[in-house]
Formats: C-alpha cells, sequence, structure tokens
C-alpha cells in the first residue's frame, strides 16, 4: 500500500508544534490589533484618514492634533494588520471599503469599529466570569456594570439605525401601514432604545413603550430619547414577564435579545398574551443551526461562543435555572418550535441579507 502524498499529511512533530503556537499566537494579535483599532476609532484617527487618499504620519497627526511618532507606529500596526495600504511603510492610505467599516458610523451599517471598546471585559468581571465557571451563575446586564449596556449598544446600533426601518419593517406583511396609521408597539429588551427612537421618528402617528430590565441601558434609552425630542415613547425599567397580561399590542419586537433571557419561555408567553389577535412579533436573532456541524460554515464561531460565556449564555444564567440559551442558542428550529408552544401559529423566516442574524415574523 503507497503512503498518501505528503502534501496532505499535516505537520508532523516540531512543525505541528509551531503550526498550533502560530494559531494560538493568532489570537493574541487579534486582542492587540483590537485595542488598537478601538483607539483608532475613540482618537478620530479613522474618522481622519477616511476620503482623504494617502497621508503620512506627520500630516494625520497635525490633523487630529496627536503625537506623530505614536500615529506612525498605530499607522504601521493598522497597515501589518491588512486594514490600512501602504508599500513603503510611510505613506498610507484607508480604502473605501476601510472608511465604511472604520470611520462612518452615522452612515454604514457595516460600520464595526464601535464594537472594539478596548478589551472584551474589564479586570473585575474577568474575575467574575472565572468565578461563574465554579457557581454556574451568570451576571445580567447591570452585573455588568454601564459596560454591558454600552458594547451591546456599540456593537448593535449601526443595523438598528440603518435597516430596521428601510430594511426590516417593509419585509413585515402588513406592519408599516399599520405603523403609518398609528400603531401600539412594544419593543421588548430595548437596550439603549435605537430602535424606538428610529421607529419613533419614521412612524410619528404610532406609540412605543421600550422594557428593558437593565438600568443602564434604560437610562442610555433616556439620553437618547431626550435628545430626540420626540414624544411617541415611553420607557419602562422592567423585563418581559411585565408585559400587560391582556392583548395590547399591534407590533412587538425583540431584537437580539431572546437568548439572553434566563426565561425565555416565560417571555414568549407573556409576548403572546400581549399581542392583539392581528399582531406581528419582530424577532431578531443570531444565524445558528441546531447542530455543531450546522454551525460550521459560521466564520465567526469561535467568537460567538466567546461572546456567549462573556455575555449572552452568562445573562441567560443569571438567574437560578436560568435556561442558560446563550448566544448560538435561539436557532431557527427552537425559535419556531418555542413559539409554536406558547400558541403562535405563523412563523416566517427572513433573510434580508444580514449574515449574523435571522428575522422571524411570528404572528398568533
Ligand atoms: C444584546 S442586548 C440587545 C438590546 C437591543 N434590543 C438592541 O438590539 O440593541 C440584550 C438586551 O436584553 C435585555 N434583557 C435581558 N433579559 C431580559 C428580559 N427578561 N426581558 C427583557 N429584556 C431583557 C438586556 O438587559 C439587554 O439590554
Amino acid at each position: 500500500m503507497s503512503a498518501p502524498p505528503a502534501v496532505d499529511k499535516p505537520p508532523a512533530g516540531p512543525d505541528r508544534l509551531a503550526a498550533f503556537a502560530l494559531r494560538v499566537w493568532t489570537y493574541k494579535q487579534g486582542e492587540v490589533v483590537s485595542l488598537m483599532v478601538h483607539l483608532g476609532d475613540r482618537l478620530g484617527l479613522y474618522r481622519a484618514m477616511a476620503g482623504q487618499g494617502a497621508t503620512t504620519a506627520h500630516g494625520l497627526a497635525a490633523r487630529t492634533e496627536l503625537h506623530e511618532r505614536w500615529v506612525l507606529e498605530w499607522l504601521r500596526c493598522q497597515a501589518a494588520a491588512g486594514l490600512v495600504e501602504t508599500t513603503d511603510g510611510e505613506v498610507f492610505e484607508l480604502s473605501p471599503e476601510g472608511a465604511e467599516v472604520l470611520a462612518d458610523e452615522d452612515g454604514s451599517l457595516w460600520f464595526a469599529a464601535g464594537a472594539f471598546l478596548g478589551s472584551v471585559a474589564p479586570p473585575d468581571q474577568v474575575d467574575r466570569l472565572a468565578e461563574a465557571f465554579r457557581t454556574g451563575r451568570g451576571l445580567s446586564y447591570d452585573d455588568r456594570g454601564p459596560w454591558g449596556a454600552h458594547s451591546a449598544e456599540r456593537t448593535l446600533a449601526p443595523w438598528t439605525r440603518h435597516a430596521l426601518v428601510s430594511r426590516a419593517l417593509p419585509a413585515l406583511d402588513g406592519v408599516w401601514a399599520r405603523l403609518e396609521g398609528g400603531a401600539r408597539v412594544a419593543d421588548v429588551g430595548c437596550g439603549a432604545g435605537v430602535a424606538l427612537v428610529a421607529m419613533a421618528a419614521a412612524f410619528p402617528a404610532s406609540s412605543f413603550e421600550g422594557f428593558d430590565p437593565s438600568r443602564y441601558a434604560i437610562d442610555r434609552a433616556r439620553a437618547r430619547l431626550s435628545e430626540s425630542g420626540l414624544t411617541n415613547v415611553t420607557l419602562r425599567l422592567a423585563g418581559a414577564g411585565d408585559l400587560p397580561d391582556r392583548p395590547t399590542y399591534d407590533f412587538i419586537l425583540t431584537l437580539d435579545c431572546v437568548h439572553d433571557m434566563p426565561r425565555p419561555a416565560d417571555a414568549i408567553a407573556a409576548i403572546r398574551r400581549a399581542i392583539r389577535a392581528d399582531g406581528t412579533w419582530l424577532i431578531k436573532d443570531i444565524r445558528a443551526g441546531a447542530t455543531w456541524g450546522d454551525n460550521q460554515r459560521n466564520p465567526m464561531l469561535a467568537m460567538m461562543y466567546g461572546t456567549s460565556v462573556a455575555a449572552c449564555m452568562s445573562s441567560a444564567l443569571s438567574e437560578p435555572g436560568g435556561a442558560g440559551l446563550g448566544t448560538l442558542g435561539f436557532h431557527r428550529e427552537l425559535a419556531e418550535a418555542m413559539c409554536r408552544e406558547a400558541g403562535f401559529t405563523r412563523f416566517v423566516v427572513h433573510d434580508l441579507d444580514d449574515p449574523a442574524n435571522l428575522y422571524y415574523e411570528v404572528r398568533p
């Protein structure tokens, strides 16, 4: 029997060890580059490069009023990471795509730099997470201090701002017309109120209520609301379980939050009681399959599981007996089964060209 071609073999011995170590160090590089992305966003470096063509560290430092030597080292890091372009390590350029993803917070749903907060969790939260592995009890969004609400807001706001009203609402059967005519709407798990403000501005005849048990999130939502000057939004420091127990709402939304809830079945039952017979519930949740194999094509799978430990599953286990669904846990099959179990009869899946999420249009 002939041996398989050497080229198909994984590296053996020391090569294999070196390849594995390189894989591990690649994640360390990701951690350090993440810090640099945060600094680039925070210091306005990407914004100062966007649409400006080629620049030197001297020029960028002058434009941002920062020290040239620091800017040069940062630029070389960015170029080494493939985020800015250079041929000589002296003259640098941010591509149009780079400008959109790293600088265009107000204009693009692809804006990602806001998700880079300098670290995934401050040191005191890392200690509490380690303890959670021992106790089994996770951290609610507010156990993470203002950080929990802040990181969710900066990560999720670009889609909400640029796609909820323009892309998601028109895809729902009859919802747009009802909102124009004057509907009563609840955003459950409303976080920092980005969706509420976007919808309330677009549909002045409708009234909007935001529910969230996080005081940091509701504080952020209050600030956003008062800046907006809108008068058709009210906010409640309350969870899904506090929804009225009679048919009240024409339209309910849960955006990226059912998998975070310690008691998702109770939340879904509460939504079923609170929705009108002809109402619509829009669920946005992570695009995930039911099995490990189903998720293998997700290029961000490791990040998803890590986010689950750091935030989503942790929140979903923050009460005794929590369901602990976590980031990938409220997958399409489970979402449909739980909705039908609660008495919803219609369940339509929308893709909306979102690589990270699916959208479920659910009706009684
Ligand atoms: C990832 S954030 C999403 C926030 C917002 N929907 C968005 O898209 O930006 C998840 C939110 O779910 C909220 N949450 C957790 N448990 C909840 C519950 N039982 N009822 C309502 N909201 C809850 C958290 O406080 C947090 O604000």
